[in-house]
């Protein structure tokens, strides 16, 4: 979406990533974390994505939005099928995966309308009592917000716990400097995603010619910002391949800029602040597993398809 149009949706999303909700809501990611390292604390090596990075994402997803634990295979399996459609460029699976998600949302919706004032207290419940100039939202557009905010949550998500981990893994001095001293954790977690982003790009088309870096694009002609090489760029980070938490983090654009600046940013930051203090505190030193190769993922993801861990006792 452009402005006029974009502004009035943002301005409507955005109260529901105030800080207010992001911290009333940190003590149920923190459960949700804590519940996930507790069955693969005595475990002596474990597959990260598919037990703690996917799982997470998903459930912490539910529990923002309100949805049944019931939602959180099919979510999973959703996430799985649209992973492998993409890849295989199947357009006609694409679509029939969009349509099997839309039907989860609508399903959620249709509850709600139907609970009336008995509907549950949740951001669900308030997209459906949500109006634009005193009209409510038409389902086609809650559904459009809320798979917009779902496909940031769960692929995102989930890419950056796996990236991290491997970093720690491969890094244990790093590992173990955070581990006495979480003092660093949130400008360290940034750092590694500067390093290795979980989102590679987003599209644009010119709405009117402009200068980028000394070429001309005229209007209409489409181009792709890569965060991850704009990331690395040594113009904007001195030493730019080195891991340097205490640098200036504001040309970090993991979260993108401007008017399309990510809007789950703080929420985000949270979950994996969250995620990876709590896995520093229950799982003991963890490396590699001896004998594995972390699986990298397939353009357009990023992060790794598998890490496989050891805890290292
Ligand atoms: C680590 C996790 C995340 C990363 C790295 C990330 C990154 C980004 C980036 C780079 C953009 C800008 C896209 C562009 O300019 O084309 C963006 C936009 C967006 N993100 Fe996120 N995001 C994350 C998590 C989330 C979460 C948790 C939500 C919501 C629950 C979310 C919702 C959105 C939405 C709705 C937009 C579009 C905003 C607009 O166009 O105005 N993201 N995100």
């Amino acid at each position: 979406m452009d402005p006029p149009q974009h502004t009035v949706y943002r301005h409507l999303i955005d109260p529901y990533f105030t800080r207010e909700r992001v911290e009333a809501f940190e003590p149920e990611c923190r459960w949700i974390a804590g519940d996930l390292l507790e069955a693969l604390r005595h475990a002596p090596s474990f597959e990260a994505m598919a037990s703690l990075a996917e799982p997470y994402a998903v459930r912490i997803q539910c529990g923002f939005l309100g949805w049944p634990t019931s939602l959180h295979e099919p979510l999973l399996q959703w996430v799985r099928k649209n992973r492998e459609a993409t890849l295989a460029r199947d357009t006609d699976a694409m679509a029939a995966i969009a349509l099997e998600f839309d039907g989860h949302i609508r399903s959620q919706l249709e509850r709600r309308e139907g609970a009336g004032r008995a509907a549950p207290d949740d951001i669900t419940t308030s997209l459906v009592r949500q109006t634009i100039d005193g009209k409510r939202l038409e389902h086609g557009e809650i559904v459009s917000i809320l798979r917009n905010w779902t496909v940031g949550e769960l692929g995102t998500i989930a890419a950056c716990v796996g990236i991290i981990v491997h970093f720690l893994a491969e890094t244990p001095e790093i590992q173990t400097r955070l581990r006495l001293d979480r003092s660093d954790l949130s400008p360290a977690i940034e750092e590694i995603l500067r390093l290795h982003g979980p989102l590679i790009s987003n599209r644009r088309t010119a709405l009117r010619p402009v200068v980028i870096g000394g070429r001309r694009i005229e209007a209409g002609e489409r181009m792709t910002v890569i965060w991850t090489s704009a990331n690395r760029d040594a113009r904007a980070f001195e030493a730019a391949d080195r891991y340097c938490p205490e640098r200036d983090q504001e040309p970090n654009l993991l979260y993108g800029a401007g008017i399309h600046f990510c809007p789950g940013a703080a929420l985000a930051r949270m979950q994996l602040r969250v995620m990876i203090d709590e896995l520093l505190s229950r799982i003991g030193p963890f490396s590699l597993l001896t004998g594995t190769e972390p699986l990298r993922a397939v353009y357009p993801a990023s992060g790794y398809a598998s890490v496989f861990l050891q805890i290292d006792r």
